[in-house]
């Protein structure tokens, strides 16, 4: 089968449309044609250039029809339309994950393919309103979105939450979610375009991400959820009221921030890390999107062979929402 692979050089020049082999699905496996897939800053992340020595098929989000299963299946059956969930090894909601946490894709063969076999656990009904590249974008950010803003967040219908970087995949889909969920939203982006678009999608402020934050909004947020890091870190909790929350799930521009121990505990704030999310998390999601008929942002969708574009769109943050690839049917 064909599969979108890394190699040489380091960046979205070294990605290549590859012949790999056709997996085959084992005991309590399932194999998955893929109609469509969608990228993450994670993939970006794989793209280190080792001369000679090609990365499995990258990609974690995904979306198909099941075309083989394997012994023992019982919650899936050849046909079935399903979008993938990408955190392994994670079935009932916790903490954080259980040792047996991995995420879809490198190291293990990933989405950006022809066909992928997943655990039966990770397979999911496709919401039935979804088109395939809507469902083949959204497992990855949705999951990460949904547990930051409720799992771990507590976002309350009336609340107002604060989104940076609102060109993000994550940050598109953290949108949408809390404005169904009836809370007020804030958002960031260097780019008055998108600043534009956000508004349009539902956001009720768009500031400049390189502006004095707190000067310009009505009143202090409840939650921050927060993965640009460095660049933003400070601003971001100086714009959370007292007893407010901050859920960080990434360090997009370094993560070695500087905190004034003060801005937390004179306002007693909570400060918390998320990465991606349970099984469990992952059927809520979808739950919400199929009451909601919530669609996800796309920005773009490549063909299969397009996969060095669509890398380097992500690189260049040119995007807003999700970039996404179509596999020929
Ligand atoms: N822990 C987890 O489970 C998890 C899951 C998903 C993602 N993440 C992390 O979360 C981050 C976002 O992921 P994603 O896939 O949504 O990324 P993405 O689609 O590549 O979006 C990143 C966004 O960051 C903003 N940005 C980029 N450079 C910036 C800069 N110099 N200053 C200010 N803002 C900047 C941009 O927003 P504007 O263009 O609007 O300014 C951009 O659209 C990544 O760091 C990723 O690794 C973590």
């Amino acid at each position: 089968m064909r599969g979108v692979v890394h190699e040489h050089p380091a960046g979205p020049a070294g990605v290549r449309l590859a012949m790999v082999a056709d997996p085959e699905p084992g005991p309590h496996m399932v194999r998955v044609r893929l109609r469509a897939a969608g990228l993450n800053h994670r993939d970006l992340l794989q793209l280190t250039g080792q001369p000679g020595r090609p990365t499995p098929v990258l990609g974690s989000d995904g979306a198909g029809v099941v075309d083989a299963v394997g012994e023992g299946v019982r919650r899936v059956a050849v046909g079935d339309a399903v979008v993938i969930n990408p955190s392994l090894g994670w079935e009932t909601t916790s903490a954080s994950p259980p040792p047996s946490f991995q995420i879809l894709g490198v190291p293990r063969p990933g989405t950006l393919a022809e066909w992928i076999v997943v655990p039966e656990a990770n397979v999911e009904p496709k919401p039935p309103h979804l088109s395939w590249e809507e469902a083949g974008v959204l497992g990855l950010a949705g999951l990460t979105a949904w547990r930051a803003l409720f799992t771990k967040g507590e976002l309350q219908a009336g609340q107002t939450v604060l989104i940076p970087g609102i060109g993000g995949g994550v940050a598109t889909i953290a949108l949408l979610f809390a404005k169904a969920a009836g809370a007020k939203v804030a958002v960031t982006s260097r780019d008055p375009e998108k600043r534009a678009r956000a508004l349009a999608l539902g956001a009720d402020v768009a500031l400049d991400t390189d502006s004095d934050w707190l000067a310009q909004i009505e009143e202090p947020v409840d939650l921050v959820v927060e993965s640009i890091g460095e660049a933003t870190w400070e601003r971001s909790l100086l714009v959370i009221r007292a007893g407010g929350r901050l859920i960080t799930f990434g360090a997009h521009t370094g993560s070695r921030v500087l905190i004034d121990l003060r801005d937390i505990y004179r306002r007693q704030l909570t400060v918390m890390g998320t990465t991606m999310g349970s099984a469990e998390e992952f059927r809520a999601m979808l739950a919400f999107v199929n009451r909601h008929q919530l669609r996800p942002a796309i920005d773009r969708v490549f063909r299969l062979e397009e996969a060095a574009q669509a890398f380097r769109r992500l690189e260049q943050a040119a995007q807003f929402g999700k970039v996404g690839l179509l596999v020929p049917a």
